[in-house]
């Protein structure tokens, strides 16, 4: 049966196009399918290949070999079918708070202004800035710059969501109220997300399944199903159980090898 996302043996090779570069080797033959409303975390070293290989699925690089299948058409560049969420997002200053969600929702035909108002408003309230509609972006702190981005790239309806480590730049409440609402938008909206992290809490916290990287170049290390070890619904008192925590060693474990090797390897280039 035909997957909603398939990654079929995607090796990715930089630098063999301009002269002189050494060609490097990121991706090392990877596959995974993706069924529509799961959320799908890339967990690895950093520079192992994450970033490169979401980008593939967003269209923003193209494979050097294998191919990517989303909603059964092969994905040949970046569209509105995914919506794409990096650790920095510049939101646009000056439009405020509602506006910049709005915007989002710019192409959509199908449905009136009330109907767009509605919606912004929707995932301003699950981002936590329902008070905030009114707001110029470029007075808000940055953590809430980043819920803008966040509200905006949901409300756009794009069939799914590639986050690049958006939590990245935030402080630690902020992180882990994000990581709630998050978990909650995706159960009761069955969001189909693949979320890239090096944060093994985080990993665990938000998703379905996670798939370990290896040091570059990329292979998957290991496939964990979270969501036959952890309840669907998700709180901040499942961090504090005896599985979440048994969970996180075990993968602590697995990827403190894996960063070891990617520091050697840096070492030794
Ligand atoms: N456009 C590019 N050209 C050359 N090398 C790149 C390019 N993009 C990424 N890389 C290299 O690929 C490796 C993986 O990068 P990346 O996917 O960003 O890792 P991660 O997201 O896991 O931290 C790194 O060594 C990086 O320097
Ligand atoms: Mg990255």
């Amino acid at each position: 049966m035909a997957h909603f996302l398939e990654i079929d043996r995607i090796t990715k090779v930089f630098g063999t196009t301009s002269a002189g570069a050494a060609a490097i080797n990121v991706i090392d033959g990877i596959s995974m399918n993706i069924d529509e409303g799961e959320v799908v975390v890339f967990l690895g070293p950093s520079g192992c290949g994450k970033s490169t290989l979401m980008r593939m699925v967003g269209g923003l690089e193209t494979p050097t070999t294998g191919r990517i299948v989303l909603e059964g058409r092969e994905v040949k560049g970046p569209d509105r079918q995914k919506g794409m969420v990096f650790q920095s997002y510049s939101s646009f200053p000056w439009l405020k708070v509602l506006d910049n969600v709005r915007f989002g929702l710019r192409f959509r035909t199908d449905i009136d202004a009330a109907e767009k108002d509605r919606i912004a408003r929707h995932y301003l309230r699950m981002v936590g800035l329902g008070d905030f509609e009114d707001y110029w972006v470029n007075r808000i702190s940055g953590g809430m710059r980043q819920r803008v981005a966040i509200a905006r790239t949901f409300a756009a309806g794009p069939d799914i969501l590639l986050m690049d480590e958006p939590f990245g730049a935030l402080d630690a409440q902020n992180r882990e109220f994000l990581q709630l609402q998050l978990r909650d938008l995706c159960l009761k909206e069955r969001k189909t997300v693949i979320f890239v992290t090096h944060d093994v809490e985080e990993a665990v916290f938000l998703a379905d399944r996670i798939f370990v990287f290896s040091a570059r170049p990329a292979k998957i290390l290991e496939e964990i199903a979270i969501r036959d070890l952890l309840p669907a619904e998700r709180d901040i008192k499942l961090r504090e159980s005896e599985t979440f925590f048994n969970l996180r060693n075990r993968i602590l474990g697995l990827t403190r090898t894996q960063a070891l090797r990617s520091e050697q390897m840096e070492v030794s280039q």
